[in-house]
């Protein structure tokens, strides 16, 4: 493992492409791979113990490609499976949780709102988080039942989608909520359907670019940060059909290779 070693990432789908491409304005030059497992999408609803061997998979899979670093990029793998994939793997890994930190500390209204997978919001890790930082705020705790697998179907504006949306929304715009925390890596892809729909004065929050920073950091801590100005090798790969994860990364169509492998 040296500097040129890629940086891997993986989620459950398609949705920790946002988190990657936070990773990939902060750190340009770096090698990465992708692991979408969008065949077992979604992950929000499966077991702990399903969920850690998912993970347990992907992350093999990325070992096998000679990763210097992991990063899960799925909220609900991080929640349920990073202290085993800590425990079982010596190679550092970065997880992903739900903003409520920042979130609970700017908001006026003293009401927040997150939502999350099942698997995320019935985690310890997320249960023990939201109790050090809510003390004094209500939290709305909203299952975003659906939206994954309409974001993997790449339905973004579909008619259901926003009615998904209003039906998960409406609890916090009635308990007056002043910031949104997206606890899962498919959602900054809705950032602008939810900010048609919510009140002007709601915040929405992710948690990409905390995720991007902490990785820099660790990389810069192991002295594995790659030189800068040589060009980067960029690869996605999923389990279905490569057409969803391409649309979500046009902007990059340029500069990244999309495959289909069996993992
Ligand atoms: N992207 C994943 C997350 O951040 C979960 C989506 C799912 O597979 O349910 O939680």
């Amino acid at each position: 493992m040296d500097k040129n070693s890629p940086i891997g990432v993986f989620d459950s789908g398609v949705g920790g492409s946002s988190i990657w491409q936070e990773i990939h304005k902060l750190l340009p030059f770096e090698n990465s791979i992708y692991l979408a497992d969008s065949k077992n999408a979604p992950y929000g609803n499966k077991s702990e113990a399903e969920i850690t061997a998912l993970s347990i998979k992907n992350t093999e899979k990325l070992l096998e490609q000679g990763c210097k670093i992991i990063v899960v990029a799925c909220n609900t793998a991080t929640t349920n499976a990073i202290e085993t994939l800590r425990e079982n793997y010596e190679i550092p890994i970065i997880g992903i949780e739900p903003a409520i930190k920042p979130a609970a500390l700017q908001t006026n209204s003293k009401s927040i709102g997150i939502l999350a997978t099942k698997g995320t919001l019935s985690s310890a890790l997320f249960s023990r988080t939201t109790q050090a930082f809510t003390k004094d705020i209500s939290v709305v705790e909203i299952i975003g039942e659906g939206l994954v697998t309409l974001i993997e179907a790449g339905k973004l504006d579909s008619p259901e989608m926003i009615s998904l949306l209003k039906k998960h929304t409406k609890p916090m715009i009635d308990a007056n909520i002043d910031f949104l925390v997206l606890g899962c890596s498919h959602y900054p892809y809705l950032i602008p359907q939810l900010q048609k729909i919510l009140p002007k004065n709601v915040k929405i929050i992710d948690s990409g670019e905390a995720v991007a920073r902490q990785t820099k950091i660790v990389l810069q801590s192991l002295n594995l940060l790659r030189e800068e100005n040589i060009k980067p090798r960029l690869q996605f790969y999923t389990n279905v059909k490569t057409n969803t994860l391409r649309f979500l990364l046009k902007d990059y169509s340029e500069s990244i290779s999309v495959n289909k492998i069996e993992f």
